[in-house]
């Protein structure tokens, strides 16, 4: 990790270890259920931090593989969860072949970059994921009361609006936007507005 956004996160978990708990987050419970509905095994996936959803997705069955550029997270993760299959890498250039999974999944990555580096993340997952394949991601919506010019997630940034989510996803299929109120675990639980999208890319 070599950027000062890299920094700030190999800091923070060195800091905090494991800052979200252990437990899965409610967008991965949410998101095996559609995996398996939809019979999706491969599963990536991106800014899996030190890997809570990554090891439930393997407790539930799944081949799930997670990635990120943290490699404290990874340290800390290996020691956690020592079945979990976590990798070192960046979402902005995913070290897999072209349509290699059958889902990809994100939670609260998404909206850590910049406007240019999302296009570049959503064309990296695109690339990634089989003809078919699914898309899932939770991210903050505008409607958290944390959003405005003073909203501050430690190094994170960007709010959403559904007509964003549904914009970048125009070329997919099947596509779900909610936005609820979900409960958060860092810092203590507590409770934060947030958008979780589904959708399908075109066969
Ligand atoms: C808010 S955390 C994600 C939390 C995690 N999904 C969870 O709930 O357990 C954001 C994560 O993105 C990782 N990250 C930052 N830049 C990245 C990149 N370019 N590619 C992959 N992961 C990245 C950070 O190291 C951090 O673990």
């Amino acid at each position: 990790m070599e950027d000062d956004s890299a920094k700030l996160w190999n800091h923070r978990f060195k800091q905090e270890g494991a800052v979200w708990g252990i437990e899965p987050s409610p967008a991965a419970v949410k998101a095996a259920e559609l995996f398996k509905k939809k019979k999706a095994c491969g599963i990536l996936e991106v800014g899996c931090a030190y890997g809570r959803d990554v090891e439930y997705f393997r407790r539930e069955g799944f081949e799930a593989v997670g990635i990120d550029a943290s490699e404290e997270a990874l340290r800390l993760g290996k020691k956690l969860f020592p079945k979990a299959d976590l990798r070192l890498g960046s979402l902005l250039n995913l070290p897999f072949k072209d349509a290699s999974y059958d889902a990809v999944y994100g939670f609260f990555i998404f909206h850590i970059f910049t406007s240019t580096e999302r296009k570049k993340a959503f064309d990296e997952m695109m690339r990634v994921l089989k003809p078919g394949g699914l898309l899932v991601h939770s991210v903050p919506s505008e409607k958290d009361e944390k959003f405005g010019p003073k909203g501050t997630r430690g190094s994170e940034g960007k709010y959403f609006t559904k007509k964003e989510i549904r914009e970048m996803l125009a070329g997919m299929t099947e596509v779900e936007i909610t936005e609820d109120l979900v409960n958060h675990t860092h810092g203590g639980t507590h409770i934060h507005a947030d958008i979780y999208f589904t959708a399908q890319k075109p066969n």
